[in-house]
């Protein structure tokens, strides 16, 4: 047995795609055989364009879609209704993830309430405001009166409320301001190590991702391509697909520059990955017909 505290088995879930009439024409495999697991204390991250099954994969964890086929285990037991709890989320978008009639004290309290907490709850709730370094007296705000930065750390301390196994983060981070993103990521991290989190970190963002997580897989239509040490699949991605995605990262430094591959932007627009293989291919052919 391994000491994975999440390890996903051959997982798979296709959607049915309809027409205008509500007729299926087909079936989109949003997560098409995914297999990883995710060892405890570590930061996996998932990384993929929009579309390539990063949510779909974090809401099987969550209990919230059920795979076609396939198992998850949580710390070695699978996935039940007893086990759920065992993992929290962290959602890209604060805003909607909190309750707008609801105080910030009122939302970090909704999981105690769910795992019946018996402890003192006002004192739970100052520690889980201090974890995410928010002034206790913010248990008394609204949302509305939060900023981005500030609504996601609530958010953050609600799902750490219960003590979770797991943390599912998808793309925690996309919707603050890149000011913000950091200091946000720094936080995630520094709870990590102090509390031994197990993150399961969902971002298109790989400077981030370069950042936070130690392992890395590559999700494109659904399946892995590619996975291994961050460090070491983006400094030499064996993947046309990960290059592609490397291509899109800000530069940092001028080594990093230097390793960029040198693939022009189309119409000023950061290129899907499909655009740039369509590229990719393109340049081929011409290059064989000058022989
Ligand atoms: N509830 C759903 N019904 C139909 N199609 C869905 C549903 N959820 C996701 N999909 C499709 O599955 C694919 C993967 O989506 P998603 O997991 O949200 O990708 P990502 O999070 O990487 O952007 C997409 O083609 C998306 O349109
Ligand atoms: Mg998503």
């Amino acid at each position: 047995m391994s000491d994975a505290m999440l390890e996903i088995r051959n997982l798979r879930k296709s959607f049915p795609i309809r027409n205008a009439f509500g007729r299926q024409t087909g079936e989109v495999k949003a997560v098409d055989n995914v297999s990883f697991a995710v060892e405890k204390g570590q930061v996996y991250g998932l990384a993929g364009e929009s579309g390539s099954g990063k949510s779909t994969i974090a809401r099987m964890i969550m209990g919230l879609e059920q795979p076609d086929s396939g198992e998850i285990l949580i710390g070695g037991e699978s996935l039940s209704r007893s086990s759920r709890g065992h993992a929290q989320m962290v959602f890209q978008n604060p805003g909607s993830s909190l309750n707008p009639r609801r105080t910030v004290g009122q939302s970090v309290a909704v999981p105690l309430d769910a795992h019946r907490f018996s402890g003192d709850r006002r004192k739970r709730i100052s520690e889980l405001l201090e974890m995410v370094q928010l002034p206790v007296n913010f248990a008394e705000r609204y949302p509305h009166e939060l900023s981005g930065g500030q609504k996601q750390r609530v958010a953050i301390a609600r799902a750490l409320a219960v003590e979770p196994k797991l943390l599912v983060l998808d793309e925690p981070t996309s919707a603050l301001d890149v000011s913000v993103q950091a200091k946000v990521i720094e936080l995630l991290a520094d709870l990590g190590r102090r509390m031994e989190l197990t993150y399961l970190f969902i971002s298109h963002d790989l400077s981030l991702m370069r950042n936070f997580a130690r392992t890395v897989g590559v999700l494109y239509r659904g399946q892995i391509v590619e996975t291994g040490n961050v460090g070491t699949v983006f400094a030499n991605p064996s993947h046309d697909y990960t290059r592609l995605l490397l291509a899109s990262v800000p530069v940092i430094s001028k080594e990093e520059e230097a390793m960029r591959p040198k693939i022009p932007l189309i119409d000023g627009e950061i290129p899907t990955a499909e655009k740039l293989l369509a590229l990719r291919d393109a340049d081929q052919m011409q290059n064989q017909e000058r022989g």
